[in-house]
């Protein structure tokens, strides 16, 4: 009688091995016989109270040994059904398709004519220097020859930080300029690109914030024609090989000499027409010789170190090149405007 039931576990466990499930359902049927909460497997434990103690030990891991073939063979089963059905998935799907394009963002006109500009002058020497938008008055304006009660001041109306009379949101590039001077040593040259802010009020033409480009050559010897060299290679590789400029004398609190530059962009095309009133000048910056007081203001020797700065605006040319006819739109972030714009 013990044999009997030995050998019918054996029997068991051969005919697991030996089965065969070729479909899910076939799978179902054996977990439910062999796994499932009325297995047959359940009652065989049953069984070993009526087992001889001297042989209890032995039919108990037998009985292990089939639960657990019944559960190998089941797992192994089920993985080689579920890996054919990913592979049968894959073969549906058409490798040869091609890809969803990425899309790819677009350049806000702004930054790509800041780019243009940066790049220009990085072809001559000039390295790129960034710093802080919230700026202190001594950088922003004393520094720059502009003490508190300096009619200039007016010039360029003030952003103060709440409770704050030294704390402003700087109203030039050219607070950049004290920095880097305080900081290094002739020979200076650098361009300073940014965000600037004025009190203003918001039109079509103008806007409490907007972009420049400061530029500042410091050293022995640096003239009046170095910058207009400068300028005038500037000019024609913005707006074209044959470009003229012109410097109009103009009056800024850091520079002396000062001077105004325009570039000739003709009347013939309606648009440079209307940009330019009518005389076919574009104005484009402000420049001029550091004045001696500028440079010691910051430290540096003005009998021995002499230079040059200027200040372009960077939203009159971005709206020039992409016939843009009102400032507002630049800062509004309308997704329809601004995907307009692809770079090269
Ligand atoms: N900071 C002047 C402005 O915002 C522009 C400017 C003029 C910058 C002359 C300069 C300069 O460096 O030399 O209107």
């Amino acid at each position: 009688m013990a044999q009997d039931i030995f050998n019918k576990v054996n029997e068991l466990i051969e005919e697991i091995k030996a089965s065969k499930q070729e479909n899910l359902e076939a799978l179902e049927q054996f977990r439910i016989k062999y796994l499932g909460t009325k297995n047959i497997i359940k009652p065989l434990f049953a069984e070993i109270r009526n087992i001889h103690n001297d042989r209890k030990k032995e039919f108990g891991q037998l009985l292990n040994i089939l639960k657990e073939t019944a559960e190998n063979k089941f797992n192994s089963i089920k993985n080689e059904m579920d890996n054919t059905a990913l592979y049968e998935k894959s073969a549906s799907i058409d490798h040869t398709r091609p890809a969803f394009p990425i899309e790819s963002g677009s350049r806000h006109p702004v930054s790509i004519v800041m780019n243009e500009m940066i790049e220009i002058f990085s072809r001559i020497g000039f390295t790129v220097a960034e710093d802080r938008e919230i700026e202190d008055d001594w950088h922003n304006f004393t520094a720059m020859n502009t003490p508190a009660d300096h009619p200039a001041r007016d010039m360029q109306d003030t952003f103060y930080l709440k409770n704050s009379v030294s704390q402003l949101l700087r109203t030039h590039t050219s607070s950049v300029q004290a920095r880097t001077m305080m900081e290094t040593k002739p020979p200076i040259r650098i361009i300073a690109p940014g965000r600037v802010y004025r009190n203003e009020t918001i039109s079509a033409r103008s806007h409490c914030q907007f972009h420049q480009i400061e530029g500042l050559y410091v050293d022995k010897n640096v003239s009046f024609a170095d910058m207009k060299q400068t300028l005038l290679y500037f000019a024609r590789e913005m707006y074209g090989k044959e470009t003229d400029i012109r410097l109009r004398p103009s009056y800024f609190p850091f520079t002396e000499p000062s001077a105004e530059m325009d570039v000739f962009l003709g009347t013939a095309d309606e648009r440079s027409k209307r940009l330019t009133k009518g005389t076919g000048w574009l104005e484009v910056l402000g420049c001029g010789m550091v004045d001696p007081q500028v440079l010691e203001n910051c430290g540096i020797d003005p009998l021995i170190y002499t230079g040059y700065a200027f200040g372009i605006g960077i939203e009159r040319s971005a709206m020039q090149r992409f016939n843009i006819s009102d400032i507002r739109m630049i800062f509004e972030n309308d997704i329809r405007f601004i995907s307009q714009f692809k770079s090269a």
